[in-house]
């Protein structure tokens, strides 16, 4: 889960415009940058995170408190929950913070700074290249869990893997395929694929193009899950400059309408799929009537449903090949 316990907007999804403008809480006092603080002594942690936290809201950043807490128990090594007992910060340490809340305030992602994104039971490594896993596609995978009945299941643009591990984690049993393209995402990929495997569970890398006809064609018919998150976003879409700068463009914008890869996708998927097997696919929150149309335009799946994440809006679309082949609309 990519969320720390603390402000439900932690780690939110930063892609649609509405959470650009989002306004930052200055609860805190502003006090003497940390800049002012003597290099050569250990400073309180506490105090440290409060000065934190008032350079992350002057940059805008928008959870300043859980990212400046989770910085403070990275440098120190320790879980956040633990941060109250927590020892002074040694200059080296309290060195190490500033530069950290220094490159957050510049807006690098959280998950940059620390290497890793907790995701539903797993955790990732990610960095430059690629796509940082956000919380609310663990309702994608909760989702998946639920209807997987059967061991084959692939993760369609597979980015740092988050997907496919989860799925691995949660059902051992089962055979995962890893689908990515972009070279640089493949590298966080299959190193994070190595690092499940020594922990027991396995994830197949496949290099390809999501919408090749030939991709994975010895396992036509025979996959029972199929899970994507895609990229979506509508090319020219206002995004926060986490994502803008850090998050690979084809990894966010599909074209005018962020359609582009999901409709080539469709029929891929289909071929995919036996009999019953399920489809989901997570979209913007503009999508919730159009993916599901798309689906149904098809024409060879059936069940076709939109859900919506915590917050209400439409999240991801879910569909299950026919039994039976349905005639087309
Ligand atoms: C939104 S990211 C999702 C990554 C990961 N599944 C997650 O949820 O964190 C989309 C990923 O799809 C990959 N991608 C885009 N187009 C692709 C294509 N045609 N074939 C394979 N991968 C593609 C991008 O490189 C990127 O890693």
């Amino acid at each position: 889960m990519l969320q720390f316990g603390g402000a439900p907007d932690a780690n939110a999804h930063p892609r649609t415009p509405h959470r650009v403008h989002a306004t930052v809480p200055h609860d805190y006092e502003v006090s003497p940058a940390p800049d002012d603080m003597a290099a050569e002594q250990s400073i309180n942690s506490s105090w440290a995170i409060r000065e934190a936290v008032a350079v992350l809201s002057a940059a805008g950043v928008a959870s300043p408190r859980v990212d400046a807490e989770i910085l403070a128990a990275h440098v120190l090594g320790l879980p956040r929950s633990k941060l109250p007992l927590a020892p002074a910060l040694d200059p080296g340490r309290a060195g190490r913070l500033r530069e950290l809340v220094a490159a957050r305030a510049q807006r690098v992602p959280l998950q940059h700074l620390t290497g890793v994104a907790p995701f539903h039971h797993v955790e990732v490594s990610v960095g430059p290249g690629v796509f940082v896993p956000r919380p609310e596609t663990e309702l994608l995978v909760e989702w998946g869990l639920s209807v997987l009945d059967g061991a084959t299941v692939v993760d369609l643009c597979s980015g740092s893997g988050a997907i496919a591990l989860a799925v691995a984690a949660a059902r051992p049993d089962a055979r995962v395929y890893a689908v990515e393209r972009d070279p640089a995402a493949l590298e966080w990929l299959r190193r994070n694929a190595a690092s499940s495997s020594a922990a027991g569970s396995a994830v197949r890398v496949v290099e390809g193009d999501v919408t090749d006809p030939r991709l994975l064609a010895d396992l036509d018919g025979a996959v029972d899950l199929v899970l994507c998150n895609p990229p979506y976003v509508p090319a020219g879409t206002l995004v926060p400059p986490e994502v803008a700068r850090f998050d690979p463009y084809p990894a966010v914008f599909s074209g005018a309408d962020g359609l582009d890869l999901i409709r080539d996708l469709v029929p891929r998927v289909a071929r995919l799929l036996r009999p019953g097997g399920w489809f989901g696919v997570e979209h913007d929150d503009s999508q919730g009537e159009a993916v599901p149309a798309l689906l149904r335009a098809d024409g060879r799946f059936g069940e076709i449903g939109d859900h919506r994440d915590l917050t209400g809006r439409p999240r991801f679309a879910t569909a299950r090949l026919a039994t039976v082949p349905a005639r087309r609309v």
